[in-house]
């Protein structure tokens, strides 16, 4: 394989959001042994540099002045198995869904819950993806990386290495723009641990009529409970909740739950308190909200939406005016969840 550069790039079929930005340069990194001579590359050395997997956590306000290169790396191999356990490494390019689907068909479990979450198997331990019940960090053995300041030296990280938190790890911060992620070791199992507390997945099981489930039951559970609430981004330009849930402090919870008994919340590290950013958003009155094409989804208020012709402009305007109701109104201040350029 070589690399190919193209100039002058439309961007709109690597972002969910559907926007139209431009890349000044874009390349596709397909095989790891290219990675020298990229990062040895006159338009890598210039940069500014993006590195993108599915685009389903970024919000383009403008074109991008330097060199975008979508990680395509693929393959996914067992790499050892015993007494049940599996470690499965997946390179950083494979669709999570596809991977998810793929483990499930192998009968690898535990990962279930994560059906149908937008994005590549790169970005999973960046913002620690989670979703009913389960985040990648509970699953997670290994990240294996390309040290960008060392000629993309392999480098591995350990679970705890990675310092995971809600939404949150060492890839957001020191290692930011430093190790690229190429590939991911999951830790699974063939007997299943299901995780099925989660109010939505024990409903809609019964809906379904399963009283036993199995992994697979789980699976097509979450991704009916995803379908009815949040939009394909295929149909409805979107980058999942747009907001983190707010973490705040015991007496500031204590005191918003007097004055709003019904606001969800969940018990989160240090005797702090998640709250349901959501229900806070519709509360302002703000579901279904449109302005333009950049709106508010109408199934579930933490989604901004691109209702067809929407700039990342007026959507990035849209979330100040949804953060700005919400902190006048509760006092709580909402932190976007995409990267936003
Ligand atoms: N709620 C409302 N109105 C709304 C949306 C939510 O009242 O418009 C209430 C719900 O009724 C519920 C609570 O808020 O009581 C929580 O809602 P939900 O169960 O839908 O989950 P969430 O907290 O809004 C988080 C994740 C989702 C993940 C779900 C399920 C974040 C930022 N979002 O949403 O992740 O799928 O839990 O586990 O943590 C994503 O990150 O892109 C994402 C979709």
């Amino acid at each position: 394989m070589s690399l190919t550069f193209a100039a002058d790039q439309d961007l709109r079929p690597y972002n969910t959001f559907g926007l139209s930005a431009r890349a000044a340069h874009f390349c596709r990194l397909e095989d790891l042994s290219d990675l020298p001579a990229l990062l040895a590359h006159p338009l890598y050395r210039q940069g500014p540099v993006l590195w993108l997997g599915g685009g389903s956590n970024l919000l383009l306000t403008r074109d991008y002045p330097g060199l975008v290169i979508l990680v395509s790396l693929e393959g996914i191999r067992l790499l050892s198995e015993a007494g049940g356990d599996v470690i499965v490494e997946a390179a950083a390019g494979e669709n999570w869904h596809g991977f998810v689907q793929y483990a499930l068909s192998q009968g690898w479990c535990g990962l279930e819950n994560l059906s149908l979450i937008p994005g590549t198997v790169g970005a999973s331990p960046v913002q620690n993806i989670g979703a009913y019940g389960v985040e990648v960090k509970d699953r997670l053995h290994e990240v294996v990386c390309a040290d960008l300041s060392a000629g993309g030296a392999q480098t591995i990280l350990s679970n705890a290495d990675c310092r995971f938190g809600y939404r949150d790890s060492v890839f957001k911060h020191e290692a930011a723009g430093k190790l690229l992620v190429t590939a991911v070791r999951f830790r699974l199992s063939r007997q299943a641990q299901l995780r099925t507390g989660y109010g939505d997945i024990a409903r809609q099981l019964e809906t379904m009529g399963v009283a036993e489930p199995t992994p697979l039951d789980i699976a097509q559970a979450v991704i009916a409970i995803r379908q009815s609430k949040l939009p394909d981004p295929a149909v409805l330009g979107n980058a999942g909740s747009f907001f983190k849930n707010p973490v705040i402090s015991a007496d500031q919870a204590a005191a918003l739950l007097a004055r709003h008994p019904a606001l969800p919340h969940y018990p989160a590290a240090d005797g702090q308190v998640k709250l349901a950013a959501g229900w806070l958003i519709d509360q302002c009155g703000l579901k279904g909200y449109r302005d333009g094409d950049a709106g508010v989804h109408d199934k579930q208020a933490l989604v901004l939406v691109n209702h067809g012709q929407a700039s990342g402009e007026q959507l990035h305007a849209l979330s100040r005016k949804v953060r700005e109701t919400v902190a006048a109104r509760f006092g709580v201040e909402l932190e976007p969840e995409p990267l936003i350029l």
